[in-house]
């Protein structure tokens, strides 16, 4: 009788102490998304997170991408379709835009893969215009890039540099 009490004791404190550990990791699990711009919220429907990769950046701030060969090419691939080549050189290695080699940046913030997110998503005041959905095209709601998008051209990015990958 006496074990079965203690088992029982046992069991509610390791669930308090679960129930404990789980609480704050979640409610830190949430990535902040902000405008590079003024540091405001980014208002991005969750729903247009809508790969696996994409729903663990939202959940991590970390870029599920990096190092992941597919994904990679694919962001090559944007990186030349939406035009980021002619600014930025074939292989982001600047033109009449900055070089996104790194790991200096002109905004800091680019050193991580959250901050370059922010940056191709809603641009800057200095001449990068935004890049997301919704936002490229005034005209069109649909024309520009997705998060899922924006994640594989930063993954690829990241290829060129040496000594980071931007989730640290
Ligand atoms: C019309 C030219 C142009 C195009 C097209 C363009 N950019 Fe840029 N980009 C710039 C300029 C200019 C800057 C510097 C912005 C500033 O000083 O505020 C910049 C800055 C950036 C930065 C921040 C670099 C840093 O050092 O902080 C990133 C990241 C970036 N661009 C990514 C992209 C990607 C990805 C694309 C394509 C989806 C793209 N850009 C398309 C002109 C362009």
């Amino acid at each position: 009788m006496l074990g079965n009490k203690v088992v029982k004791a046992t069991l509610f404190v390791s669930m308090l102490a679960l129930v404990g550990l789980t609480l704050p990791l979640q409610a830190s699990a949430e990535c902040k998304l902000v405008a590079t711009q003024d540091g405001s919220p980014l208002d991005i429907k969750a729903d247009a997170f809508d790969t696996p990769e994409a729903k663990q950046f939202l959940d991590t701030c970390k870029n599920p991408y990096i190092g992941n060969e597919a994904a990679t090419k694919r962001g090559q691939k944007l990186f030349q379709l939406y035009s980021c080549t002619a600014c930025h050189g074939g292989q982001a290695e600047g033109a009449v835009g900055p070089s996104l080699h790194g790991p200096n940046f002109k905004y800091a913030k680019n050193a991580t893969n959250k901050g370059m997110f922010e940056t191709i998503w809603h641009g800057t005041n200095g001449g990068m215009g935004a890049k997301g959905k919704g936002l490229m095209d005034p005209s069109d709601p649909e024309n520009g890039l997705t998060p899922d998008e924006v994640l594989k051209i930063v993954a690829w990015v990241r290829t060129h540099s040496k000594t980071f990958t931007g989730n640290e």
